[in-house]
């Protein structure tokens, strides 16, 4: 059976600049903290850097070969801030902007949709070094930033992003210390959550200014805990995750508030709100971005093999996998929390944008076979029961305009270095050759059908 998808649905895949790029010292680029970071002994896995990368900087004209092979109508990539504008709020360096201008002019020949996201994570070091995320003005330095990028290329592209994962930013890179700047506070986890989202409140607006026509939206990273039992500590930490991962990101965007359990949970920490902000923060967006990758199922402390310690102020409760698979990631595979999670939007903010799912992918190892293929079937079912859940969704009337998979290719995956592989091409390191694994040849007939053979989720 197969289960089709609305006409003119996009069908993409996903990347980011530092994940893919390397060329790090080239064109006039500037360092970013995850240079700084990556280059950090014991913080990345391996050492491993993304100096080189997958040398998408060199080789993206191929690479879009690659997409147009697959039959791609979309693509959404990351604009590396410290290419643009090195130290972050100074002078715009015109061969940064002048590499996105081939890149998109390339999509363009090649009939493909760009998807512009203008930060993956990686902050110019020079605005780290007065603070970062921690400082109110580097919102505004990134709405510049924004404007600057939205300058050169508006003409071409429709879609643009303002952050993707303010979540992992602001909680994993200043609370968790396990990214970029490594930072661990919860007074710096709030900051910088606040000029987040501040900063893409006012990118946009600068954005719109320039040109309303285009299409602004966000990328969040969402997932619905549920609660595993019914004891006070679980109820309690199930409440605790949602509001950190989820409410305190979309009541911000989507309602114009910070949720009032988590103010009172994280105090005396709190979030540098200033008369407007909120106002700011809530501008309507024309689509709104979702990366979908698991669900947490929560337990007492002790009975879960994942500590959730991440979490604030969550010592009471863990994660389990029990009985699921997981990924390479050790991320449990749960399709129907991509329901869970539209479901979720859609019931908590009415007047919702339109959905698209900006990331959803796996990260399995499969071997390169004699014949040269690599079947990696787990990948492909991934995908498969993922879509189905979308298709689910759509059939029940919920508004989602797109999906993008991550990723396009292997690369650098933050912490954890070269030693995942999400992509849909297989990229060895030592010769930077790129193989169609079989789940890309697997995309292309998707694609090509605008549907999926699959039995329905439920
Ligand atoms: C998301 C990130 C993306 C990639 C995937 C696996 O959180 O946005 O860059 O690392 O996870």
């Amino acid at each position: 059976m197969t289960l089709r998808f609305p006409e003119g649905f996009l069908w993409g895949a996903a990347t980011s600049a530092y994940q893919i790029e390397g060329g790090a010292d080239e064109g006039g680029r500037g360092p970013s903290i995850w240079d700084t970071f990556s280059h950090t002994p014991g913080r990345v896995i391996g050492g491993d850097t993304g100096d080189v990368a997958t040398d998408h900087y060199h080789r993206y004209r191929a690479d879009v070969g690659l997409m147009e092979s697959i039959g791609l109508n979309a693509y959404r990539f990351s604009v590396s801030w410290p290419r643009v504008i090195p130290d972050g709020d100074g002078a715009v360096n015109q061969r940064g902007l002048d590499f996105y201008r081939r890149l998109v002019d390339a999509l363009g020949e090649a009939d493909i949709e760009p998807l512009v996201t203008l930060y993956h994570w990686d902050l110019p070091q020079a605005l780290q070094d007065r603070g970062g995320w921690m400082r109110r003005q580097t919102a505004f330095d990134f709405a510049r930033y924004a404007e600057v990028v939205f300058g050169a290329l508006h003409d071409r592209v429709t879609l643009w992003s303002t952050l993707n994962e303010p979540y992992v930013a602001a909680h994993l890179g200043h609370y968790a210390g396990w990214h970029a700047p490594g930072t661990t506070d919860v007074q710096a986890m709030m900051s910088a959550q606040h000029h987040l989202l501040l900063g893409h409140g006012a990118a946009v607006a600068a954005m719109r200014a320039i040109d309303p026509a285009r299409r602004q939206g966000i990328v969040l990273n969402l997932e619905i805990p549920v609660a595993t039992g019914d004891s006070p500590a679980v109820l309690d930490g199930t409440r605790r995750v949602e509001g950190l991962l989820d409410r305190s990101f979309t009541d911000p965007v989507l309602a114009g508030r910070y949720p009032s359990d988590v103010i009172a949970d994280l105090a005396p920490a709190r979030f540098p709100v200033e008369p407007g902000d909120l106002e700011v923060i809530s501008t309507p967006l024309d689509w709104f971005g979702v990366n979908y990758y698991r669900q947490w199922f929560i337990t007492e402390a002790g009975m879960g093999d994942l500590p959730l310690s991440e979490f604030p102020g969550c010592g009471h409760v863990s994660a389990t996998t029990a009985g699921q698979e997981t990924t390479d990631m050790g991320w449990p595979i749960t399709p129907q929390g991509l329901i869970d999670v539209l479901t979720w939007l859609v019931d908590r903010y009415p007047g919702h944008p339109p959905f698209m799912i900006t990331e959803n992918g796996c990260a399995f190892d499969d071997p390169v076979a004699e014949d040269g293929t690599i079947d990696d079937r787990r990948r492909i079912d991934y995908l498969r029961r993922h879509l189905a859940g979308l298709h689910q969704v759509i059939e029940d009337g919920i508004d989602v305009r797109g999906y993008f998979a991550w990723s396009l290719l292997d690369n650098f995956e933050w912490a954890s270095g070269y030693s995942k592989r999400f992509g849909l091409i297989q990229v060895d390191y030592d010769t930077q050759a790129r193989t169609l694994r079989n789940s890309a040849r697997w995309y292309a007939g998707v694609i090509a059908a605008n549907g999926i053979d699959a039995p329905p989720l439920r």
